[in-house]
This record gives structure tokens, sequence and C-alpha cells, in this order.
């Protein structure tokens, strides 16, 4: 167990809220709107650092010009962090430290699974990118602010691609920084990738009781090409994108699909299949994130109990029954 106590004020739309955990399950229940998503919204930034569905002016609750999280840990620790709306500053008070953003020995691994991760395999390509670079960022603290300078690359980039001068020449700054960070980005999510295939079947198996094979297979556009490749690849595109307005090239295109017995399982695999295999992506996410941070990680179920049959219900509580769980019901 982890955390203790949470109290939030401001948070979307809980005025005031405040929750004693229970020992090692949590369960929250509350209708459809009530505010279930939003607690463990905030448990996850005061925990990881960031919020995994929006940035913090959307979260302030509408009317008031603050929110405030606060987390009492077992340890008789407290995090808290607050965030002014005027000033658009967030701040992490941990150990009556103050931190801009949360340091890498504060943050805490936690496992989330929402709703819409049951639709992982079938939903679009920028969701499963955004699965795995959210696991990549609590794996690899670099791996966010890398991310971040590549999308704001990016995003400079396409906005002078729109413009009637642009040139290579104009745009040659933007393309250093997209091969650089586009082939550290590339590298991580390979890595991670092998990591995640050395044990998708055989933990997909003991959920599954069946046979199958199970891989994920990571298509790069830019496979096995170094960073001055990439700058050349990046230029040679220039005329089209100069016509389409925006850069065809790079990894905000890369995909990940899941492969079931050699092929891919787009809408061929059947509810049970994909709900184990999101299931077995879960349990090695927690292993890997234990082994690399050294920690056991909190666990947050968002509404998807109900949605697992009864055997699948129990590998959940079987596999994680060291860790804290924090669970939230419709009810
Ligand atoms: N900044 C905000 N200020 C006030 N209310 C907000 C804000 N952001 C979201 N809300 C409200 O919070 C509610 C959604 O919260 P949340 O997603 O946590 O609910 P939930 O209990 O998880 O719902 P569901 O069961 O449908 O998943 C909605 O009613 C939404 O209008
Ligand atoms: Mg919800």
């Amino acid at each position: 167990m982890i955390i203790k106590s949470i109290k939030l004020q401001n948070f979307r739309s809980h005025e005031l809220y405040s929750l004693k955990m229970g020992d090692k399950t949590t369960q929250i229940l509350g209708e459809n709107g009530w505010g279930k998503t939003s607690i463990l919204e905030a448990i996850y930034i005061a925990l990881t650092g960031k919020s995994f569905r929006a940035v913090d002016r959307e979260i302030v609750r509408r009317g008031a010009d603050f929110y405030r999280i606060e987390l009492g840990l077992t340890d008789g620790e407290k995090v808290a962090v607050a965030y002014d709306l005027e000033r658009q500053n967030r701040t992490f008070l941990v150990k009556c430290s103050k931190f801009g953003r949360l340091p890498k020995k504060y943050k805490y691994p936690v496992v989330l699974f929402l709703p819409d991760d049951l639709h992982l395999v079938s939903s679009s390509p920028a969701s499963r990118r955004g699965y795995f670079d959210k696991f990549l960022a609590q794996l690899s603290p670099g791996f966010s602010s890398t991310l971040s300078r590549y999308n704001k690359a990016l995003k400079q980039r396409n906005e002078l691609l729109k413009e009637a001068s642009v040139s290579p020449d104009s745009l040659f700054s933007w393309d250093v920084m997209l091969a650089k960070y586009g082939c550290e980005i590339r590298k991580a999510r390979k890595e991670l990738v092998q990591q995640l295939n050395k044990r998708l079947t055989e933990v997909y198996r003991g959920i599954a009781k069946n046979e199958d094979e199970i891989s994920i297979s990571y298509e790069s556009y830019i496979d096995d090409v170094d960073e001055s490749k990439y700058l050349k690849l990046l230029t040679l595109d220039f005329e089209r994108d100069r016509a389409l307005g925006h850069t065809n090239f790079g990894v905000h295109k890369d995909s990940f699909e899941f492969v079931f017995n050699k092929s891919v399982a787009d809408g061929s695999a059947s509810r049970g299949e994909v709900r184990s295999l999101v299931i077995a992506l879960k349990f090695i996410e927690a292993e890997m994130l234990e082994k690399e941070l050294g920690k056991k990680p909190l666990v947050l179920l968002d509404d998807v109990f109900s949605e697992l049959d009864e055997a699948r219900q129990e590998a959940l509580v079987s596999n994680f029954k060291d860790n804290q769980i924090i669970l939230t019901s419709v009810g």
C-alpha cells in the first residue's frame, strides 16, 4: 500500500472531496458523470507528474481559479499538487520542498486500466501510439520531454509548410530536431516492443487458457535509419510535404499492431481474446515498472471490472494481490 488518503479541492466536478483508502483495495462508487475517473486522474497526477487525459486549465473546476490535490502516503509523508489558473503555474510539494515538475525520485509507478484500453486492438493507430508512449513516459523519465520536443518541432515545421515562401532552407533547423528526437523515439519504442514481446505470449496464455501466439509489431517509418539518413529523407520529401501542407515522414506516423497467430488482429480477434490481451499487457507493464523503478506499482482500474467475466476478474485480482488497487464502478 502506498496511499492512505486523498483530498481534492476544485478538481473538475469536486469542490471538496476526501477519502481514506482501504488497506489493500479501495472501491469508489458513483453514478455516470459523478467524477470517478477524475479521482483516479488526481492520483495519477500526484504520483506520475502528469494527467492521462487533459491539461491543467481544463481540470480546474469551472468558476474556480485553482485546484489542489493532496495525497497522504503510508510512510507518513504527503504529496501536494497546486495549480494556479491565472498564472498557469503548477507546483508539487513533497517533503516540504517545492518543485515545478515532479522529480524522478518522487515519482511512483502506476498501472492504469481505462475502459478505452479494452478497444486498444481495434482503435486508431494514434491511440495505440499514445498508449505505448504513456507507458514509455513512466518507464524512462527522458521520454516525455523528447516526445514533446519532437511534437513542438513538428508543429513549427507544419506551420512553415503552409507559408507560400517556404523553402528547404527555412525548414532545416526543424528537420535537424525532428531527426534527432525522431531517432530517439524510435529506439525507445522499438526496445519497449522487444521487451513486451518477450513475455506477451506466455502471460496471455495464462489468462486466456489457450495456445495462441501473440505479439506486437512496431512499424516505424524509419526502420534502420540513422539521424543523417532521417534528415535526408525529410528533405527529399519537401515537395510532397509542401503540396500537402504537413510533414508526411516521421515517427508521428509509426504504427503498433497486435498480432494473433501471425495475422494482424484488427476486427478478427474475439472480445474475450482482446480482453485477455489487454490484461496481459497490464501485467507485463506492472512487472516492467517494478523492475525499472524498484517500487510495486499502484493499480488504478477505472470502471473495467464489470466489463470482465469472472475468470478474467480473478486473473486481475490474483495477479495484483500484492499491489494496492483503487477501482471505480458505476453504482
Ligand atoms: N473543469 C471542470 N469543472 C467542472 N466540472 C467538470 C470539469 N471537467 C469535467 N467536469 C465534469 O465532471 C464530470 C466527469 O467527471 P468524470 O469523468 O470523473 O466522471 P465519471 O464518474 O468517471 O463518469 P463516467 O461514469 O461516465 O465515466 C462531468 O459531469 C463533467 O462535466
Ligand atoms: Mg469515468
